[in-house]
């Protein structure tokens, strides 16, 4: 089987406007939030982050393939006592163009690190964002089922009449369930909040994110041999991942250290470097490198 990992340097809205459109099967990345890490890769003002990445995300919509999911994992900060409303306003602008809001996860960092503030506590989760392009997509749901745990024990012991039948949902969202389907099963689907801790040790990155993360959404949209893109890539954790699972992958960086950094990462045999930008999608020109 035929893996690849292509990463460019440059910004990631010129760099994809040579990428085919409709060929990425999952896009997954966590962009600068607004405000941050200025010393490190320069801060976006919130007033105008909407603006700033809408002309990003005009590109991920179009390299989307329709079947496709973009995850984007974002957290809005506090501004002068107040939580910012800019991630807000980026799900409306999106929608706008052209984006189909699907999903919200959540992912709890479970080893967020102590602190005291007067009018708030610990901020111990991030957003993971789920955008499509059309209701209906590619989701492989059995490949992160999780083990029923205790809960199976005490709650599926003493079933009542209403768990033994189809439960329709109140609301009319025409949704339900069976609870009795569920007795003597090893195992069942995740929620939509992820628990994972941060990594604190690796990557000379001061804003990666946990190798659990990428792994799980990349798992559940896409299968070995499609195409994972992080048009944000830092250190390069979603390609890192992607390869691993034999997923092809592209990682797009600003900084050339960070760059740098993932080139000498990323295995030799797979890797395919490319210069010049018109390289991209010319299949002619374009090593690839067999690596099983
Ligand atoms: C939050 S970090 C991503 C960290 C990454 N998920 C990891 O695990 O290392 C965002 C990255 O996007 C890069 N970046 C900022 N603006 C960019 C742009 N316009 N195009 C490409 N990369 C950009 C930054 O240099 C930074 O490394």
């Amino acid at each position: 089987m035929e893996v690849k990992t292509d990463i460019f340097l440059g910004d990631c809205k010129d760099i994809l406007k040579d990428f085919p459109e409709n060929s990425i099967d999952l896009i997954f990345t966590s962009p600068p939030y607004a405000d941050q890490r200025k010393k490190t890769y320069g801060g976006i003002h919130p007033d105008t982050y909407v603006e700033w990445f809408l002309p990003a995300s005009e590109q991920l919509l179009r390299v989307l393939k329709p079947t496709g999911t973009f995850i984007l994992n974002i957290k809005e900060k506090v501004l002068n006592g107040e939580r910012s409303t800019y991630v807000m306003e980026l799900i409306l602008a999106m929608r706008k163009q052209g984006w189909f809001w699907t999903e919200e996860f959540i992912w709890h960092k479970k080893n967020c690190y102590p602190g005291k503030w007067p009018n708030r506590f610990r901020d111990a989760w991030e957003r993971l964002l789920q955008f499509n392009k059309d209701k209906k997509f590619h989701m492989y749901q059995e490949e992160v089922m999780v083990p029923m745990g205790d809960w199976a024990k005490t709650r599926l012991k003493k079933l009542s009449y209403t768990d033994q039948r189809r439960d329709e949902s109140r609301v009319g969202s025409g949704f339900g369930k069976n609870i009795s389907n569920w007795v003597k099963r090893e195992n069942a689907y995740p929620t939509n909040v992820l628990h994972l801790a941060t990594e604190c040790n690796n990557k000379n990155h001061s804003a990666a994110f946990p190798e659990g993360l990428p792994e799980w959404f990349i798992k559940l949209f896409t299968k070995r041999g499609d195409t994972v893109l992080d048009p944000f890539m830092g250190s390069g954790t979603t390609n890192i991942v992607a390869q691993r699972l034999d997923r092809n992958s592209v990682g797009i960086e600003i900084v050339p250290e960070y760059f740098e950094m993932v080139k000498a990462q990323i295995e030799p045999s797979k890797l395919m470097l490319f210069d010049k930008r018109e390289d991209y999608g010319n299949a002619s020109i374009r090593r690839r490198y067999a690596v099983r």
